[in-house]
């Protein structure tokens, strides 16, 4: 299955996860970037907001078309439970190109499950796979485990 990974990171955490997923699937990878700034305390702020509100964001321009892909692996931080904006963004411009899709998200505590329920509904598609994985997983080195039985679900 041909895979395309495209994940939204405002700081750092959904990268990493996203480059040790792709490292162990080969697969296309798309750093989505927003043009809006949501660095420092003050970005902190408006992404609460904008998430809340389930506001959108205009993107900066994308390299690779969802289109020529078997599978959509699409990572998120969780912002205020829900997805992100820049995420929000990206499925609801290219919702109708996925063929299938997978989430990730990573997260301080909690939020996952219900922004998985809402990607899945923007989507209007079930996920083959989901992994969720908060600080403490990091912390404690779960999270390569959980990687691990994301990539075998979503292989299998
Ligand atoms: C605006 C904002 C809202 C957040 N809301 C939540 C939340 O509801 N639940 C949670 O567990 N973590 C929340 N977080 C923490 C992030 O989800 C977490 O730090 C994530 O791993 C950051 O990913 P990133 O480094 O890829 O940006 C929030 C972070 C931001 C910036």
């Amino acid at each position: 299955m041909n895979s395309l990974l495209v994940y939204y990171s405002r700081t750092g955490k959904t990268k990493k996860v996203g480059n040790l997923i792709s490292e162990k699937i080969s697969c296309d990878v798309e750093e989505i970037f927003d043009t809006k700034k949501r660095s420092g305390i003050l970005g902190f702020i408006k992404s609460g907001r904008d998430a809340m509100r389930k506001k959108l964001t205009i993107l900066k321009e994308i390299d690779k078309n969802p289109d020529l892909y078997d599978l959509v692996i699409i990572g998120t931080p969780i912002w205020a439970s829900n997805m992100s904006t820049p995420i929000r963004t990206y499925i609801s411009e290219h919702k109708d190109k996925f063929k299938n899709v997978a989430f990730f998200c990573t997260e301080g505590s909690k939020g996952g499950v219900k922004c998985f329920k809402n990607m899945e509904k923007l989507c209007n598609k079930k996920p083959m796979a989901t992994l969720e994985i908060n600080k403490k997983d990091i912390k404690k080195e779960i999270y390569l485990d959980k990687i691990k039985d994301f990539v075998e679900e979503i292989k299998s």
